[in-house]
């Protein structure tokens, strides 16, 4: 096991079950961070896994639940393309989520607009710094992080074989790689590490092999065996066939 501290583990019957844990998970959250601090900052991922969770929370009874007027909604990671392109994680979440809450338009930060990848990254990590309250380290704290996993162990855009430099500072970076392969925007280890409930949300037979390695393999050193909350707690949300290899 790599973790010293155990994270927490929920293997749900089927899909249904995954995302409606997913789905109360994100309500708890919600609720418990504006009754600490007036507001939920809360950074979703991309791909196809939270399509679903992102689906139910745009209807009752998860809808009514969330304290959209004092949500903020953030990216953990967006591809430069269009937000019209259909691999555009901003334009999934408007198609499934955003036009069917009454979240207001200025709590919506989307990662990529219309600058250049690299002019987008500072634009954010600004973002981050004037909306998210700081840690005594100066990173900014998420409530809620939604953390997918590739198949080859990356999470968010954070590929195998991008080396940090533990003096690299940055918040948010540019990279290019991942499926679709393009320049991507991507939250950094020290912010996705400061969210005080950082959240995996892994289904399906194929990621099966990937988790037994996250979890068994340290050797093999892939980014989301880097995803260790440092105060926060840290949370797998699986389905049986993603979790049917894993060895505890
Ligand atoms: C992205 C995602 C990415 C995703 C994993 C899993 O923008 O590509 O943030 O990190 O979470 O690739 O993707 P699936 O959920 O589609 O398997």
């Amino acid at each position: 096991m790599i973790y010293s501290k155990k994270p927490t583990i929920y293997i749900e019957e089927n899909q249904n079950a995954f995302n409606r844990r997913l789905a109360e998970f994100f309500c708890t959250a919600a609720k418990e961070a504006v009754i600490s601090h007036n507001r939920f900052h809360v950074a979703l991922s991309g791909g196809s896994t939270p399509r679903n969770l992102h689906r139910l929370l745009a209807k009752p009874p998860f809808r009514d639940e969330v304290p959209w007027q004092k949500t903020h909604l953030f990216w953990v990671d967006e591809r430069c393309v269009p937000k019209e392109n259909k691999d555009s994680n901003y334009g999934n979440v408007r198609a499934d989520l955003l036009d069917k809450i009454p979240i207001p338009d200025h709590h919506v930060h989307p990662m990529h607009e219309v600058l250049s990848c690299e002019d987008e990254a500072e634009k954010y990590q600004q973002i981050l710094k004037k909306e998210l309250d700081l840690s005594k380290e100066m990173i900014p704290v998420f409530d809620l992080v939604l953390l997918g996993l590739g198949t080859d162990g990356h999470v968010a855009s954070l590929f195998p074989g991008t080396i940090f430099e533990k003096k690299d500072t940055r918040w948010v970076v540019s990279v290019t790689g991942g499926n679709p392969n393009v320049r991507r925007l991507t939250l950094t280890y020290p912010v996705l590490n400061h969210g005080k409930k950082v959240v995996f949300m892994v289904s399906g037979k194929g990621k099966a092999e990937i988790v037994n390695t996250v979890f068994n393999n340290p050797g093999r050193k892939l980014p989301a065996q880097f995803i260790q909350p440092e105060n926060g707690q840290l949370i797998w949300v699986m389905d049986k066939e993603a979790s049917s290899l894993y060895k505890t």
